[in-house]
């Protein structure tokens, strides 16, 4: 096997910063199910700035207008790192991103454009040479606007390696300073990433006039294997998202990336900026934003990442931890207890415990959920982490509008009622407010209980409803535990627009009626202007 710039260097060399690319906003947020509204974006992009990341990249400001809102704002807020727009070469899509980035402190362009035969043929019907020439012109026209420009060869992996040089070549002629190699479709493998980039490096000219970036998805689950060889053979920047967020199978997962540079620097020479103790809490933030749950297994992030089942583990460990942990819990951010509060916590616990979980509140933030916090642990004698985070997320996210103020067109949950038995059909009294208003409804469900909230919220707020996906899961363990409640509704008139709602309740009917009334409050939020 080749050798790698990594391992000629001398054992004690210092490991170089490779630069941390986040797009969970963009290509994340292009997951299903995991768009976001602009309050949500603005809180991911600041935990993204505290986590230490060097670009953000905010969105794709042509898409939509709520793209273009959300890099401006992201761009007036951010300080500490890049903020970057996506454009297709294109002069709208260009002009867009210039616009949405004007006051960033340090604004990125990047524009894409597909190079690979399948692409040039049946999506593009271009030839290299027009490949090429629209390319330039983008990057010039972005270099036009700000220093900063990253081009991107979409489907670079499955691009003739002679082309990529000419394209790569020609863009940094024109004007990048980075030059990203996207494996657009997951189909490469830590060898062919390897060459690739060394082939790069060794026949470009210009190469070291740009930086090297790589952008590898997950079709295969070889994101991370991909993006750790590219950095092996040279590669400067990573693009990844929290929790490998991302189209289809995801994107690289930023947190493995970061901590297989840390724990293995002796094979990488590499690291980043990364505060590996934000890890934890930003990817619980972004789970919790999006709804996208994170699978119990999954490294470095996963519910069972540092526990420790069986008995010979658990033997090692007491005698030696290093048997069975190649790092430690707390160096991502876990707390090793899942400490405990209950009825007699005061409020300054609870801050202190939302702001370990990744959630500094605002002293409006922390009244609202502290009242929360009371009520639950009057119905629940231990309340964990867990629990906490299901209330900040019933009581922050789902009452915000897409500015992130609590409105007064909002459904707001007072109570029901329900009769039922197994030989009886379920009738449901529901009562919402609206504006100091209240309103209550009467159903019979046809089905069971779940179709009588159902048809209840539909008559409450007088719209025509589709429920695409239901679920309800137990936060923590015991017969006391909260339901969690997951909705994702689309309107009859508006087929494919899903809007996401989320409910926390220890009655798991009461959960689901709040996860329903939180999805139509997205809805709400999504079609009218915030001041209306
Ligand atoms: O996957 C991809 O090719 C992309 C580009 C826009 C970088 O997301
Ligand atoms: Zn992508």
């Amino acid at each position: 096997m080749e050798q790698s710039p990594a391992e000629n260097a001398p054992a004690e060399a210092p490991r170089r910063l490779v630069t941390v690319f986040d797009t969970t906003l963009r290509d994340g947020e292009q997951s299903p199910g995991a768009s976001m509204n602009l309050a949500e974006k603005l809180e991911v992009a600041k935990a993204l700035e505290e986590l230490g990341v060097d670009v953000i990249e905010a969105g794709f400001p042509i898409v939509s207008a709520g793209d273009f809102e959300s890099v401006l704002e992201i761009s007036k807020m951010i300080k500490n790192c890049s903020v970057c727009g996506l454009a297709r070469c294109v002069e709208k899509d260009i002009d867009a991103a210039r616009d949405a980035l004007k006051v960033a402190v340090r604004p990125r362009i990047h524009v894409f454009l597909a190079t690979s035969a399948i692409h040039r043929e049946f999506k593009l019907r271009m030839t290299q040479e027009d490949i090429i020439a629209r390319a330039v012109e983008g990057v010039k026209r972005a270099r036009g606007y700000c220093d900063d420009i990253e081009f991107s060869p979409e489907d670079a992996s499955r691009t003739e390696i002679d082309f990529l040089c000419a394209v790569v070549e020609a863009v940094i002629a024109a004007g990048a300073s980075t030059v990203n190699i996207p494996d657009t479709v997951g189909y490469t493998t830590p060898q062919e990433m390897f060459e690739r980039i060394q082939t790069l490096r060794n026949r470009v000219p210009n190469i070291d006039k740009a930086a090297i970036s790589v952008h590898c998805h997950n079709d295969l689950g070889m994101a991370v294997a991909n993006t750790l060889s590219a950095i092996r053979a040279g590669a400067q920047q990573f693009e990844c998202a929290i929790n490998g967020l991302g189209e289809r199978a995801g994107n690289c997962a930023l947190e493995e990336v970061v901590m297989s540079l840390k724990t293995r620097g002796d094979v990488f020479r590499a690291d980043t900026r990364v505060n590996t103790r934000k890890i934890v809490p930003t990817s619980r933030l972004v789970s919790q934003i999006t709804g996208l749950k994170v699978q119990r297994n999954k490294a470095i992030v996963g519910q069972n990442a540092f526990a420790h089942e069986s008995g010979i583990h658990q033997a090692g460990m007491l005698r030696e931890r290093t048997t069975y942990e190649i790092m430690t819990p707390e160096s991502v951010g876990l707390l090793k207890s899942d400490l405990v509060l209950g009825k007699h916590s005061g409020r300054a616990a609870l801050a202190d415990r939302a702001k370990h979980l990744g959630h500094e509140l605002t002293q409006e933030q922390l009244d609202r959920v502290f009242t929360e916090f009371k009520k639950l642990a009057d119905r629940k004698k231990d309340v964990f982490d867990v629990d906490i985070l299901a209330i900040i997320e019933q009581s922050i996210h789902d009452k915000k509008n897409s500015q992130g103020d609590t409105v007064d067109r909002y459904w707001h949950y007072a109570g029901y009622e329900l009769a039922i038995g197994s030989e009886k059909k379920p009738v449901l009294r529901l009562t919402l407010s609206q504006n100091g208003q209240e309103k209550t409804v009467e159903v019979q469900g046809e089905g069971g209980p779940v179709n009588a909230l159902f048809e209840a919220v539909q008559k409450a707020t007088g719209y025509q409803l589709v429920m695409r996906e239901y679920k309800v899961d137990a936060v923590s363990g015991g017969p006391d535990a909260q339901g969690e409640a997951l909705v994702h509704l689309e309107q009859a008139a508006e087929p494919g627009v899903i809007y996401r709602g989320h409910g926390v309740s220890t009655d798991v009917i009461e959960a689901s009626i709040q996860a329903m009334i939180g999805a139509v409050n997205r809805l709400i939020g999504g079609r009218l202007p915030a001041e209306a």
